[in-house]
């Protein structure tokens, strides 16, 4: 339930990013040694990798807040279930991993989900390209491998678990893989790096090509997970949208440039530190802003739905076109209900902004609908009950107490 409170102001912290941790879990099965990893979210969706590799017999212990042992020298299955796969796509992200290391892998193949059809068809040609033998039964993906040989990959469509599950697969294979339009998220960096500091050797994450030359064997490591760019994106868009102002710590402004420039478009004051930065909107009305969503470094899809919701209350009109998922704009009917003005034409959307919402009861999607219906509620009059929020749980750790801090009258309801 969220109460529209006016301004929202003060300081909130970054958590680790979800979208690295889980890659960085999956990796603790290339070697038989201990993988310690820190700044861990606590989200449904790290919780659910973790439940997702114990079942495999691997020992994963809490190491302190925020920090986990991970060991998977004595692992039992290779299966990953349809039960936790079904909740999870990136459960898929066992596959490279369990290839490299074990030399089989039954992993239930993902279904679509809310936001498009999402195939992993890249992911297992890849592997195919690397000598993996991979079949399809049974709503699972059955694949085995002597060692994994280098190869020179490119992807038709750059994808980011697609580039992290080939680069896991790659750090152990016979020889050098070559990784064309290759993603360049900050996750795949930061997973490229703790590989690295597992003693793989890769060349040029972050760009469109990435080289690896395989090694016999990876040991263990101590790695801290970069912060949440999407979770600081949405909170700076939080002062924006409120007109107030807000500073979100232990990020990294590096990380978000794209999403900068728009917010200094959408008319917010922006400075950045080092490790944070700050949105002040000075009581003013957002303006309008044109989206149109791409790889990393361009801006990312995971931004639109809440770039959505500030256009919603902007002045002027605003047009966001989604060019990585065929089906990202549910989130646009649920703001309708709370008296958005946007019409839908293929990938893109126009919004008319309009100068503020009215609360209404409505219902979440996927995570990142979620956010930003619980973004247009802050900054709408009245009261706003938003369901199914087990969406937000998987991408947000305690986002009501986070909100909270910044003067935000948001409260969880059973029920
Ligand atoms: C990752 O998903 C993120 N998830 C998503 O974040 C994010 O939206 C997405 O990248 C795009 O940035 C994780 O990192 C765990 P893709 P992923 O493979 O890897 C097509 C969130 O909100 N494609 O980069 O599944 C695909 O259909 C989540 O945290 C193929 O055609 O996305 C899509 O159109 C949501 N074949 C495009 O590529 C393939 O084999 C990009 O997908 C793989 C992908």
């Amino acid at each position: 339930m969220i109460e529209g409170n006016g301004p929202l102001y003060g300081e909130v912290r970054a958590s680790g990013a979800k979208n690295a941790a889980l890659p960085i879990l999956c990796a603790a099965l290339l070697t038989d040694d201990t993988l310690t990893i820190r700044n861990l979210p606590q989200l449904w969706d790290v919780d659910t990798t973790r439940r997702l590799l114990t079942q495999m017999g691997v020992a994963v212990n809490l190491a302190g807040p925020g920090a986990v042992e991970v060991n998977a020298a004595s692992i039992s299955t290779c299966v990953a279930p349809y039960e936790l796969v079904k909740t999870m796509r990136a459960s898929i992200l066992v596959l490279g991993p369990l290839l490299a290391k074990r030399g089989e892998a039954q992993v239930s193949l993902p279904g679509g989900c809310a936001i498009g059809a999402r195939p992993v068809d890249l992911h297992l040609s890849g592997l195919e390209a690397m000598g993996a033998e991979i079949e399809l039964d049974g709503g699972f993906i059955n694949a085995r491998a002597g060692r994994l040989r280098g190869a020179h990959i490119v992807f038709d469509t750059v994808t980011v678990t697609g580039t992290e599950n080939l680069l896991m697969a790659a750090v152990l294979a016979e020889g050098q893989t070559i990784l064309d339009n290759a993603a360049r998220e900050p996750e795949v960096v930061d997973l490229a790096n703790c590989l690295v500091a597992m003693g793989a050797t890769i060349e040029g994450a972050g760009t469109s090509t990435i080289r690896v030359q395989g090694v016999s064997r990876l040991h263990g490591a101590v790695h801290s997970v970069i912060p949440d760019r999407i979770e600081t994106g949405t909170f700076l868009i939080a002062g924006a949208i409120t007109r107030g102002q807000v500073r979100v710590t232990h990020t990294d402004p590096a990380m978000l440039e794209a999403v900068l420039v728009k917010l200094q478009q959408a008319g917010a004051g922006v400075e950045t530190g080092g490790d944070w930065i700050e949105v002040d909107m000075r009581h003013r009305r957002p303006r309008a802003v044109d989206i149109h969503t791409t790889p990393h470094p361009g801006f990312p899809t995971d931004m639109q739905a809440q770039f959505m919701a500030l256009d919603c209350v902007a002045e002027g009109v605003g047009t966001i076109r989604e060019t990585i998922f065929e089906n990202r704009f549910m989130h646009a009917q649920e703001l309708m209900r709370l008296g958005a003005q946007i019409a839908i034409e293929g990938n893109t959307a126009i919004i008319n902004g309009v100068e503020r919402l009215d609360g209404a009861p409505v219902m979440a999607t996927d995570l990142r609908a979620s956010a930003a219906l619980v973004l247009a509620a802050l900054s709408a009059d009245g009261i706003t009950r938003v369901d199914r929020v087990y969406h937000i749980d998987r991408g947000y750790e305690h986002i009501e107490e986070k909100l909270r801090g910044l003067g935000a009258l948001i409260r969880r309801v059973t029920g």
